[in-house]
């Protein structure tokens, strides 16, 4: 069975991702710093599959460590997850963020070419749209300037890809998610965020929890049907299952250039306050929150076109916003 790199693989999605290869019977490595993981996810990845995946705690900001890696280990292919990204902190820090976001894939890249690994899956994001013109978007839509140093590593990124698979074998994918929610059924994984969470669902879980007092709905006067903000929210396990149908692609060489992107999303947008809905709704529990003003950054709606996923790698979401809001509700009753 082909063995595959996971770096990030102790993160949110990576380990998600990690549970749906080893279920596939993939031989999986984890590269993690721990820089916004902790170790025992890979105890719990390990009681999930029964299987535990070889880790390193590896700093893919070192290329030295980069290259001892790829010089001791036979890989096939690699998804790569690792890297920051809060939005906020990365207008704060942009150097540390480039240096980590770049810095690690083109080590990564490099070491790929010189070790003749040509399979490669990468961690992109709907932010490269900005606020597109025409919903839902389309893998054709412009890229839009990043409104910050984060949404410019991931257009880099791509770019640096692209422009890598033009003089190498390398083959890539870049997965373009909308937004990531929802946690492992088993309640063994999911989000942890560090701090006050600045994403949507774990502000709403940690209010239901009573961690925090109030969810503070970020602009009541977008032009959408109710004045909140539209999003795309897709079920972390539908997007772990993305990778591996990606992955599959590239090994059995179906790709149709050496650089493809897809969508990953549900096709369905949802406003904030459809949220808190659903969340009250499948919970029964009652949300404490207020209207405020818009989050300076923020766009009015995003949701996905994900005919090309579904055309190209055979992939659909099979869960709904329900299943995600509930799986992210019943993970952080166990925190
Ligand atoms: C952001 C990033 C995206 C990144 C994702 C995950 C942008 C444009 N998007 O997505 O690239 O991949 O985070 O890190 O930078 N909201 C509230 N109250 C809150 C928190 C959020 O009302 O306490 C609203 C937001 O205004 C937004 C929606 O909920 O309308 C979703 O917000 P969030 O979960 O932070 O994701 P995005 O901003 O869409």
């Amino acid at each position: 069975m082909s063995k595959i790199l996971v770096t990030g693989g102790l993160g949110f999605i990576g380990s998600h991702t990690v549970v749906e290869l080893q279920n596939e019977g993939y031989d999986v490595v984890i590269i993690d710093d721990l820089s916004n993981s902790t170790i025992d996810v890979l105890d719990k990845i390990t009681s999930i599959t029964g299987i535990k995946p070889d880790y390193f705690n590896i700093d893919l900001k070192v290329k030295s460590s980069v290259q001892d890696f790829f010089k001791n280990n036979k890989i096939d292919g690699i998804i790569h997850f690792a890297a920051s990204k809060a939005v906020g902190e990365s207008v704060q820090k942009p150097l540390e963020y480039y240096e980590n976001n770049i810095g690690s894939l083109v080590y990564l890249l490099q070491e790929m070419k010189a070790t003749n690994v040509n399979n490669f899956i990468f961690s992109s994001s709907c932010t490269v749209y900005g606020q597109a013109d025409e919903l839902p978007i389309t893998e054709d839509a412009p890229i839009k300037p990043a409104e910050s140093p984060y949404g410019n590593t991931k257009q880099i990124g791509e770019e640096i890809i692209k422009d890598s698979t033009k003089v190498s074998d390398i083959k890539a994918i870049a997965l373009r998610y909308f937004n990531p929610v929802g946690a492992h059924p088993s309640t063994k994984i999911g989000e942890l965020p560090i701090g006050v969470p600045q994403n949507l669902i774990p502000f709403v879980t940690q209010t239901a929890a009573r961690i925090r007092e109030q969810l503070s709905v970020f602009g009541s006067d977008y032009e959408t049907p109710d004045g909140t903000a539209v999003r795309d929210y897709i079920h972390v396990v539908d997007l772990a299952k993305a990778h591996i149908v990606a992955l599959q692609r590239l090994l059995k060489n179906k790709n149709k250039s050496n650089f493809e992107v897809f969508n990953i999303g549900t096709g369905k947008g949802n406003s904030v306050l459809e949220v808190i809905k659903a969340f009250e709704k499948v919970t029964g529990k009652k949300l404490n929150y207020k209207l405020v003003d818009r989050r300076p950054g923020d766009i009015t709606a995003a949701y996905a076109d994900t005919t090309l996923a579904t055309k190209e790698l055979g992939w659909k979401p099979e869960l709904t916003l329900e299943d995600a809001l509930l799986s992210a509700w019943k993970w952080q009753e166990t925190l």
